[in-house]
């Protein structure tokens, strides 16, 4: 059955979810949004992200236009919809994104009575295209465009303004099909990945780049409180390639497979190239935490195609 999208108050197939080409999402990257999983159907960790998606809406002007509690509602209403019978160890991946609406093409922004845009859509957890990660690790590579400094432009503002990263994603794939692509900041500092939050070990202490310049995840934040609870310690520093490369261990968060080994970086194996104690104990404190064997169920659906078109 084809899902429903949730568009503006009505939910709607996916077809016939639309808007115009004149929403200011398409024409500027003029949209704030959220991702979210689900664990035994519930969303893990929503208020975090409700909290962070009106954090990206007051810092770009917005939040005055915006019902936070139509964006809540879209969630919810979203996932109540298409769950189905879909079985209790299945789970979803929602997002939900705002635009300021339309505007008029000729000349921009002369439209002054624009209602935003609010949509809202689910998709299976799409294991199949992380699920063997958990074993064997997965690759990064470095891109050659750099993340948007925060002198320009805060990344902690969730929004979809990402060329840099599309681009990053694309090069990746050209270099090492396999891989996850990061981004360096203009003082070539490691920042993130065009999707995800970046971990490395070194000397026993679990290091992280800074809030300075990246989204804040917050699994990164879950993951960081986990490290902390089992005795790590975490430190937010500057992290060079150098140091990178040199890693005893490193991991990704981020809200859909929650952590994955990152288990080579350009060409370098990171350790003895295998997943590392620190990802394993920390995957196995957060499987605790929210009561789902997180490995266990991703191989589970491994071989489940998503429904994930994009
Ligand atoms: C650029 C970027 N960094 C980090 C993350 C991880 O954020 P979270 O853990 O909140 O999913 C994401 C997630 O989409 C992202 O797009």
């Amino acid at each position: 059955m084809e899902n429903l999208v949730w568009l503006n108050g009505n939910l709607v197939p996916e077809a016939d979810a639309k808007i115009s080409i004149f929403d200011m999402g398409r024409l500027y990257g003029a949209c704030f949004y959220e991702s979210i999983r689900t664990f035994k159907h519930k969303y893990f960790l929503f208020e975090e992200h409700m909290k962070r998606l009106e954090r990206s809406l007051i810092y770009s002007g917005l939040i005055h236009n915006v019902d936070m509690k139509d964006v809540r509602k879209a969630c919810n209403e979203v996932l109540e919809t298409n769950i189905g019978g879909s079985p209790e160890d299945f789970d979803f991946w929602a997002c939900v994104e705002v635009t300021p609406g339309d505007t008029f093409p000729m000349p921009l922004m002369k439209k002054t009575d624009s209602k935003p845009n609010i949509f809202a859509y689910i998709v299976e957890m799409p294991f199949n295209e992380f699920a063997k990660y958990y074993e064997t690790g997965k690759a990064a590579v470095c891109s050659f465009y750099r993340n948007i400094p925060p002198q320009c432009f805060e990344q902690r503002c969730k929004n979809r303004a990402r060329l840099p990263h599309f681009l990053s994603k694309l090069d990746a794939k050209r270099m090492c099909k396999d891989a996850f692509a990061f981004m360096l900041d203009l003082d070539g500092f490691i920042t993130e990945g065009t999707g995800a939050n970046m971990f490395f070990v070194m000397n026993e202490i679990i290091y992280t780049p800074t809030t300075r310049n990246i989204l804040v995840g917050e699994s990164r934040n879950f993951a960081m409180k986990l490290a902390k609870k089992l005795g790590y310690t975490v430190v937010e520093k500057d992290i060079t390639l150098y140091e990178a490369y040199c890693a005893d261990e490193a991991f990704w968060t981020t809200s859909s497979y929650c952590l994955l080994p990152m288990t080579e970086i350009d060409g370098r194996k990171i350790g003895n190239g295998s997943p590392g104690k620190y990802s394993k104990a920390i995957l196995d404190a957060w499987s605790k935490e929210v009561g789902v064997d997180i490995v266990a169920q991703a191989m589970k659906y491994s071989k489940l195609s998503s429904n994930v078109k994009y």
